[in-house]
């Protein structure tokens, strides 16, 4: 086991997140996740599946994470770990992988269930911040 999969570094990772399930409400799905990740600072967040009777509108479990980050200081991820109702490690979504892209760096590191990947390989060219900073550094023909 290399240190990118230590148990010290993420088994705090993995019971944030199955303790966030019991938090999830999955009246439509029944189907709890559970987020953490933890920060630059060295804090860890957590969050779960909040869903609603129009389906469409509900938050994963990424979102609701985040949403504790901001409120707990901010600051890039460093290690993020999801689990499913039976605690089995769960891939983002791509939605939610967009989410986590916002707040991640180069070092970010995800736990997946084919092992430890960056953000860039579960988002590879992904759309962010840059993009917009190039364009509103040398605005186009396409400006307005
Ligand atoms: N879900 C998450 O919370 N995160 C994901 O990355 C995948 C899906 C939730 C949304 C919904 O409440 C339930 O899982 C079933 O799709």
């Amino acid at each position: 086991m290399n240190a990118n999969t230590s148990d010290v570094e993420w088994e705090p990772l993995r019971l944030a997140a199955t303790a966030a399930l019991a938090n999830a409400y999955v009246p439509y799905s029944k189907f709890p996740v559970g987020a953490a990740a933890r920060l630059e600072d060295g804090s860890i967040v957590s969050g779960c599946n909040v869903e609603n009777a129009s389906y469409g509108v509900t938050l994963c479990a990424e979102c609701t994470m985040i949403g504790a980050a901001r409120m707990n200081g901010g600051g890039l991820i460093t290690e993020f770990y999801c689990v499913d109702g039976q605690g089995a490690i769960l891939m983002p979504c791509g939605r939610c992988r967009q989410i986590l892209f916002e707040f991640s760096a180069a070092a970010t590191r995800l736990m997946t269930p084919s092992g430890v990947k960056t953000m860039d390989q579960v988002l590879p060219d992904a759309f962010g911040p840059r993009d917009l900073a190039r364009i509103a550094a040398a605005p186009g023909e396409a400006s307005r």
